[in-house]
């Protein structure tokens, strides 16, 4: 296989090679595929320790894999690797390496200054985490804390959540956690209002210490604190941060300051003391556990050749559908309760990194980059959001996720497995029916399965690892960054400046037409309620 540096992913020969194949295979009928090929199923799966991906149930064949492996190569994927791996500045606009693979890295690895550092603060974390749970770490009153309050938003709170909820089997009873992110008033006002004053700490996560609504909440913690006549509101704040300053002057000391690096992408960071709240939920030992999970995938994506990464495989069947079958929407469907909340952190981590329109160099991609990332758990989906999926004239690539065993009721569970596997069976077979065609079901619905042995904290850093993988791939592959997110910085710019015009009396018109109206509407409401309340 040949390495070309072509500027333009269009010009790789790979591409219109796959261009033209795809023509070809737009007809294939996945039933006839599987009845004519006895090896289809497991020649197109993968598995990796827990976790067995069968791809069979995709629109491919095996000059469809080749070729993709070869776009792949050469599109220099085994040096962006590498790159990743070995600290490159592969955050090119921000100029900085992007090295969440070292936060879940052995301790016993390579004695670098970084490791000792990030180490370092990760016991700190740990020491936290033990001292809370024996009732060491106390409030302003003397009482022990026994409820933590995570403050943050994106990937400051949906990474950490994630492994509450995802883990709540896990949980060691002591410590209720609660996460606050946005900056409507009722999130964090239906928090409080169960809290306990005396005993309770709030975690202000946010990398930059800059986030306005994580930012507004934690004053209004602070304000909250102070109505109920705590003597040393200092005693229920934590700060996880890489903003050491603007840490200080929010007035949280260094004594209760974790650090994370300023190459900790925020959709990254559950690995660091960002995921402070979920050490704090499932413990120290599980919570290493689920950084080993996470470090297995990290070695199985460095050294494994490509037709056997998992990451690798997953990426291009999305480069694949996305680039040309333009499906722009990849849903996530685990069947697993525990996973509701797999769908929203994947939006996050696959849409931030990958929904951009210009490449590395400056030029425009020229081609379609992130799908839709969308879903919810099975078999709830199955009620709600499948008769799009069966029958809808747009088609999604779906990820079906299963767990093979369950703590509970093993006669549910079954029915539970019975579903996701019946519904691949049929997204994929359909059903011809000319008589009636409101029955008729085209099939060839692409589905990717993941199944794993339990759901458990070694699992969910796999899982997590795997679709960051998936991420990177994908990224490398149109030559995008994936680590940066300037285009959230536009709305901030201009939130700001109208927070500041609401709140002054007089108007000074400098938006559009639109705005300006809504602007209105909103300022005479504030007169009627103000007038009202007089
Ligand atoms: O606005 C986007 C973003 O920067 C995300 O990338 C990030 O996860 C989130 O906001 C929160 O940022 P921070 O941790 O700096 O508060």
């Amino acid at each position: 296989m040949t390495k070309e540096n072509h500027n333009s992913l269009q010009e790789t020969s790979s591409w219109r090679l796959l261009a033209e194949h795809q023509r070809q295979v737009a007809g294939l009928s996945l039933r006839e595929s599987f009845a004519q090929d006895p090896g289809r199923a497991q020649r197109f799966s993968l598995g990796l320790e827990r976790v067995f991906v069968d791809f069979s149930k995709n629109l491919i064949t095996d000059k469809t894999l080749s070729l993709l492996l070869e776009l792949a190569e050469q599109r220099g994927l085994r040096k962006a690797i590498d790159d990743l791996f070995s600290g490159q500045e592969v955050n090119t606009t921000e100029r900085r390496p992007a090295l969440h693979t070292l936060l879940r890295a052995p301790e016993n690895k390579g004695e670098t200054v970084i490791l000792r550092q990030l180490w370092k603060e990760r016991n700190r974390m740990f020491g936290l985490v033990s001292r809370l749970r024996a009732g060491q770490v106390k409030g302003a009153s003397g009482k022990p804390i026994s409820r933590v309050v995570n403050i943050g938003i994106g990937g400051s709170d949906l990474g950490p959540r994630l492994v509450v909820e995802a883990l709540s089997e896990y949980h060691q009873d002591g410590i209720d956690i609660d996460f606050v992110a946005n900056i409507d008033p009722f999130d964090i006002e239906r928090v409080l209002a169960h809290a306990d004053p005396e005993t309770t700490l709030f975690i202000i996560a946010s990398k930059s210490f800059s986030t306005q609504e994580t930012l507004a909440n934690a004053r209004r913690a602070q304000s909250w604190l102070n109505e109920h006549g705590c003597s040393d509101s200092g005693k229920h704040f934590l700060a996880v941060s890489a903003n050491a300053d603007a840490v200080e002057r929010f007035g949280i000391g260094k004594d209760r300051y974790f650090k994370i690096e300023d190459w900790t992408g925020g959709r990254y960071s559950i690995w660091s003391c960002i995921g402070m709240s979920g050490a704090i939920s499932i413990g120290e030992d599980n919570f290493r556990r689920f950084l080993a999970g996470a470090h297995t995938v990290d070695l199985h994506f460095r050294s494994a050749q490509f037709s056997r990464n998992i990451p690798v495989i997953l990426a291009l069947l999305g480069i694949w559908y996305n680039n040309f079958f333009d499906v722009g929407a990849h849903a996530v469907i685990p069947y697993d309760q525990r996973l509701e909340r797999l769908p929203a952190y994947l939006s996050q981590l696959v849409m931030e990194s990958n929904g951009k329109s210009v490449r590395t160099d400056g030029n425009k991609v020229g081609t379609n980059t992130s799908q839709v990332i969308w879903g919810g758990v099975g078999s709830n989906s199955q009620h709600a959001v499948f008769q799009f999926l069966h029958q809808g004239t747009r088609m999604s690539s779906i990820d079906f996720l299963l767990p093979l065993a369950s703590r509970y009721n093993s006669e549910q569970h079954e029915l539970l497995v019975a579903n996701c596997l019946a519904q691949g069976e049929a997204l994929m077979q359909g059903e011809t029916n000319t008589d009636e065609p409101h029955r008729h079901f085209d099939g060839n619905r692409p589905i990717t399965t993941i199944l794993y042995d339990r759901l458990d904290p070694y699992t969910l850093g796999m899982l997590l690892a795997l679709y960051e993988h998936k991420t990177y791939v994908e990224a490398a592959i149109w030559g995008i960054n994936p680590f940066d997110q300037w285009g959230v910085e536009l709305g901030k710019t201009l939130a700001g400046c109208i927070a500041g015009e609401l709140a002054s009396a007089e108007a000074h018109p400098s938006h559009d037409a639109s705005t300006e109206q809504l602007m209105n509407k909103y300022r005479s409401t504030q007169l009627t309620t103000t007038s009202r309340s007089k």
